[in-house]
């Protein structure tokens, strides 16, 4: 099925993105470059290959960078249009919020994504179950192996959802919800205004318990949050190795995606999905793995970079190591400097050379 005419989207953009500080401590998460784009030109170029053409955006924080980096949206074939939260309203508040702003009918169903989402699944089909058996919302449902971080949503065989479960050791199922919703324009403007409302814990458990027809439209496709350094790194590795197909890429899939200006020595090794960004440098013999290279840093000779992000202008001395870390823009690693699993350098901050070495042969 195509797009109904004029389906309209809202995207949740207004979070703070806190696990990924402090990446976003200058940039929203749904702004941060992801396989050389804004994050959020992949999910608008796949809501535009379905056939939305005006999307409003639930902004909060640094809301004024969206409308620096979208503009209009013609640029992306699209209208887009900015609804502000003046104090954060929470995902419910914030729908009910933009909704201010559709043109839609009552009756008419709204596409409702969050800004932090990479997902294959199939849009279409999503609104085309919710149209044909006339719920109220229908959630995008993805399978996990270890349910036990998330909320659950357990649905009868029917694909009614039964339930919202929060976080628990012994789930009753492994599908969660993917952050990727179908409402009837009426639900969203029975939401109260002006007021914080998850839809999470609040708006699906009333609708619910209310006996309104909430739908789990659930699939196994490609599916990830990128909210924490480790998912976000992964999705922009995801996207360049071409596990998931974008049709805002910049360039071909690939090992690596190098950008404008970058320089990577031809002895220097950058692969598993690294995108080097504009005007970075990569020297001889340093290898780089998995990792997102930001605009104008530098990753010096005999460096080893795994899973990381390295930010903007930040650079990375001879023979550091990093697995799974992210530095600031602008920080300095020093050499010999051994950084791993989750550390998080702040902007700025500057690491002396590491006088002291671990090492197992010693
Ligand atoms: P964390 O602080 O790291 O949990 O990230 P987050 O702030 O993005 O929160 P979360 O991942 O739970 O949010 C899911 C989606 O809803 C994201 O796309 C957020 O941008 C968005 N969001 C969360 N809270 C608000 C809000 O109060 N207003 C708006 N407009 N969007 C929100």
């Amino acid at each position: 099925m195509r797009s109904p005419d004029g389906l309209e989207a809202i995207l949740l953009v207004g979070g703070q993105g806190t696990r990924l500080r402090p990446l976003t401590l200058s940039t929203p998460k749904p702004l941060l470059p992801t396989a050389g784009v804004p994050f959020l030109a992949h999910q608008l170029a796949k809501a535009r290959a379905y056939g939305v053409r005006r999307v409003v955006f639930a902004t909060s924080y640094r809301a004024s960078m969206f409308g620096e980096a979208f503009g209009d949206g013609s640029g992306f074939g699209l209208e887009i249009v900015y609804m502000t939260e003046d104090t954060p309203l929470g995902t419910g508040g914030a729908i009910r919020n933009a909704a201010r702003a559709l043109t839609c009918p009552p009756d008419a169903p709204v596409l409702v994504l969050n800004g932090d989402i990479l997902s294959g699944h199939d849009i279409a089909e999503q609104v085309d179950l919710h149209v044909s058996r006339g719920a109220a919302v229908t959630l995008h449902l993805t399978e996990v192996d270890d349910p036990s971080r998330f909320g659950c949503v357990p649905t009868d065989d029917d694909g009614r959802v039964s339930a919202f479960l929060e976080k628990t050791p012994n789930p009753v199922t492994n599908r969660i919800n993917a952050g990727c919703y179908v409402f009837q324009r009426s639900v969203i403007d029975a939401i109260p205004e002006g007021q914080v409302v998850s839809v999470e814990r609040e708006t699906f458990p009333g609708l619910i318990a209310a006996g309104e027809l909430v739908l789990g439209y659930a699939d196994t496709s490609y599916w990830l949050d990128v909210g924490t350094p480790a998912a976000f790194v992964q999705g922009s590795a995801d996207l360049v190795l071409g596990k998931l197909a974008s049709p805002a890429l910049p360039g071909p899939v690939g090992e690596c995606l190098l950008l404008d200006g970058a320089v990577v020595s031809p002895e220097a090794k950058v692969t598993c999905g690294t995108v080097v960004g504009p005007r970075a440098r990569v020297e001889a013999g340093a290898s780089v793995r998995g990792s997102v290279l930001s605009e104008g840093c530098h990753v010096a000779s005999g460096a080893t970079v795994v899973n990381s992000v390295v930010g903007v202008g930040a650079r990375v001395a001879s023979g550091a190591v990093l697995r799974e870390v992210v530095v600031g823009d602008g920080a300095h690693i020093g050499p010999g400097n051994e950084l791993t699993s989750g550390m998080r350098v702040w902007p700025g901050v500057n690491l002396p050379e590491c006088a002291v070495r671990f090492s197992s042969d010693v």
